[in-house]
């Protein structure tokens, strides 16, 4: 223990319990229970602190200059961008942790993608750059840490490929063994090979994601069976921390717009959920616009957000949603018609006044190109978020000096096919729609950079580049 610990002997996490956020229900579980939907109700569960009663945290804001000292600490769990903020997270202090020193990713400037948007400036949180590139991990170390402690003797998920490699890594370092269940033919070949590299167990499924999440709701009942998946609220504990970091990375200005591609929507909600506890332990004084995009092929909560504006007109959180039956798109990590976590999500936005909105295939793969061109580069799931932007931006909902912060989710190196095809002018969708007949969509390289064959000598290749300027 560093002597910075020394002073926060955490008791926060034993005040804390598994709470169903139905209303009317409210159910509340202890910590070591293994659940992940609400035993009463089946609604969704999430940890809930009892902050303002939480003498051992002191002044919340010395919490900040704590996190901030941590930075230099050789600490293993000062070392994590996730178990630096551990006054908040529910395990004692003295858990033994899985860690792989996820986190602390960095926050950049971005003016090419700003000015595509139409925004004076615009930053990209770069969730890509840990350690198996994605946001995923700041999620497993948690979920995994509790597993280990839970005694479980497997874990498992359904993926898009992300959160299997991001689990097949983390149970790795914890010597558990690790199943995951991915929809045959639709990860990205770079994401299999991490989860193949990692050891696990990996059942390609006859199906889609949906499908493979309903299989994981199936195997939770086993006993020796512990799911990882975003449902678990140990999950999105871990993925809280990105607010504070990005709280932490502006000097503690809120700001004003956080924006994030959409899938299960663990994501969304999590967001939700670090903003909203640091308001309450007064570390802000407001909350950030939190927007979720999602790819028009899979879109169940941007349909059900323009149902509620129109309808609804109210501040309740919708209870209905409606699940797109075949979801596509070429994001494979967000191609999910059945989002678990939809009405944290949800929540979160209207909490906010956020927005949920949809962008076209085409708008995401520019949007994609766009974000390499600022030297960052990003999945294409991540590249949602600048579409959206500028989609919103050109609908006058949000302003052109706004400060805007995009969350990029995962690492461009994690589908490289599409990439390739994009730039070179390849890169086509098909829809498989039971009942109605193929069609394929070609998608332009608006923004292409496709390599050129140059004979191997000194005046074709400076011919070639003139050619270029
Ligand atoms: N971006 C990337 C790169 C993802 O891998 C995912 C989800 C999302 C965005 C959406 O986040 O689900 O929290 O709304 N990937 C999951 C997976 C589903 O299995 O890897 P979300």
């Amino acid at each position: 223990m560093t002597s910075v610990d020394a002073k926060s002997a955490l008791q926060i996490g034993k005040k804390a319990v598994q709470r169903c956020i139905t209303t009317g229900c409210e159910a509340s579980f202890g910590l070591a229970e293994r659940i992940y939907v609400c035993p009463r109700c089946s609604g969704p569960l999430e940890i809930e602190f009892d902050l303002e009663n939480a003498e051992s945290i002191g002044d919340p804001k010395s919490l900040r200059t704590r996190w901030h000292d941590r930075l230099l600490s050789t600490d293993s769990r000062d070392k994590s961008g996730v178990w630096r903020f551990r006054e908040l997270l529910p395990f004692d202090d003295d858990a033994p942790i899985v860690t792989l020193f996820e986190g602390n990713t960095p926050l950049y400037d971005a003016p090419r993608s700003a000015e595509f948007a139409g925004l004076t400036a615009l930053r990209l949180k770069h969730q890509g750059c840990n350690p198996t590139a994605s946001f995923k991990d700041t999620g497993m170390t948690t979920a995994v840490t509790q597993a280990a402690l839970l005694g479980a003797k497997t874990v498992v998920c359904a993926s898009t490929g992300n959160t299997a490699a991001s689990l097949a890594a983390y149970s790795a370092r914890a010597g558990l063994q690790c199943a995951i269940l991915l929809p045959f033919g639709q990860v990205s070949a770079a994401k299999l090979a991490q989860s193949m590299d990692y050891g696990a167990a990996i059942c390609e499924i006859d199906g889609n994601f949906d499908d493979c999440m309903r299989m994981i709701q199936e195997l939770s009942n086993e006993p020796s069976i512990y799911v990882a998946n975003s449902i678990n609220p140990f999950r999105i504990e871990g993925q809280k921390t990105v607010a504070f970091e990005i709280l932490e990375q502006n000097d503690w200005r809120v700001p004003e717009h956080i924006v994030v591609p959409g899938g299960n929507l663990g994501n969304s909600s999590a967001l939700g959920k670090g903003f909203g506890e640091m308001l309450r332990l007064g570390l802000i004084d407001r909350l950030p616009k939190i927007s979720v995009v999602q790819a028009e092929g899979a879109a169940p909560l941007a349909h059900l957000f323009r149902k509620w504006q129109q309808h609804e007109k109210s501040s309740d959180v919708p209870d209905v949603i409606e699940f797109v039956e075949h979801p596509n798109t070429l994001a494979t990590a967000i191609k999910i018609g059945s989002p678990v976590s939809w009405k944290k999500a949800i929540r979160a936005v209207i909490q906010s006044h956020g927005q949920v909105i949809s962008i076209t295939e085409q708008e995401l793969a520019d949007a994609k190109a766009v974000i390499g061109r600022d030297g960052i580069g990003c999945e294409p799931a991540s590249a949602a978020t600048l579409a959206g932007i500028r989609k919103l931006v050109a609908a006058g909902k949000t302003q052109k000096n706004e400060s805007v912060v995009a969350v990029l989710t995962g690492h461009v190196l994690k589908d490289p096919d599409y990439v390739s095809h994009y730039h070179r002018g390849t890169l086509a969708i098909e829809s498989h729609v039971p009942g109605k007949p193929a069609a394929r969509h070609s998608i332009k390289g608006n923004f292409g950079n496709a390599p050129v064959r140059v004979a191997a000598n000194k005046h074709a290749i400076l011919e070639n580049l003139e050619k270029r300027h």
